[in-house]
């Protein structure tokens, strides 16, 4: 698993220029990365915005092979952890996971990561992971209502400036080497749990846990190798939870 690396100084969506180079027939594990994009897509039809050669917006095409479709969802986790360890190799940060994939330097976001899928027949064609980092932004480049809540690579190292190419070439090494154990699991995240799980910011955190018919309150433990949160709820029991369903009490700088 090699990646092959391709860079354009403006597209409208490195997410989009991956499906494209697919559905022309591009070798898997092609990434495209952009200086800036015009169209970045983000999460529930949201924008996202790349200015020009301040973050790094980079997306890898991939044909999945033996995990089931259901699982593939789960990349995006992989990719968050992925993130996690490249800013820690590169640079002298920690790095935190708030469940399931919003990586965080000082309780601040740092990335967003959008997995997309082209389903035939019923099994996946393509996927295209996606994942947008912030670099070099000044806390004034953050809109007004995200400034509390995200931050940058060189925000986080005071003086030090970050390099986008490195970034970009450490989450992609990280992440295949991540992917090679996924996919030979059969699309088990048991793989990555250690260095997930010592990330985890919810660990030992209060959670509430939108749930029918009744919400209920818990601590977070840990997260499973199905990408479910464990939370031990107040008589003691252990419930294991699925992404949408928990929301984390103001506990983090952007809750
Ligand atoms: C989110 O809403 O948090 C996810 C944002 C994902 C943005 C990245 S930037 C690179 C890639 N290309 C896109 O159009 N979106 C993703």
């Amino acid at each position: 698993m090699k990646p092959i690396f391709k860079y354009f100084e403006k597209i409208d969506s490195t997410n989009l220029e991956a499906k494209r180079e697919g559905d022309n027939g591009a070798a898997g594990f092609t990434v495209i990365s952009a200086g800036t994009q015009t169209a970045g897509r983000g999460r529930s039809g949201h924008t996202w915005i790349s200015p020009e050669k301040v973050s790094v917006a980079t997306s890898m095409l991939i044909y999945p092979d033996g995990i089931p479709m259901e699982h593939l969802p789960r990349l995006t986790i992989i990719a968050g952890v992925s993130v996690a360890e490249a800013v820690e190799e590169l640079y002298p940060l920690k790095t935190q996971i708030k469940w399931p994939n919003d990586v965080l330097i000082s309780s601040k976001k740092i990335c967003g990561i959008l997995t997309e899928m082209e389903a035939e027949n019923g099994h996946a064609k393509q996927v295209v992971c996606g994942i947008g980092v912030n670099v070099h932004q000044k806390k004034d480049d953050f809109a007004p209502d995200i400034r509390g809540m995200a931050t940058s690579l060189d925000l986080e190292l005071s003086g030090q400036q970050a390099s986008r190419k490195a970034i970009t070439e450490a989450i992609w090494k990280h992440f295949l080497k991540h992917y090679e154990v996924f996919s030979s699991d059969g699309g088990s995240l048991e793989g990555i749990l250690d260095s997930y799980n010592s990330r985890l910011a919810n660990k030992d955190r209060r959670v509430k846990v939108v749930h029918q018919p009744h919400d209920f309150e818990g601590v977070a433990l840990e997260m499973n190798s199905e990408g479910k949160l464990l939370i031990r709820k107040d008589d003691g029991s252990i419930v294991a939870v699925d992404s949408g369903e928990v929301h984390v009490r103001g506990l983090y700088g952007y809750v």
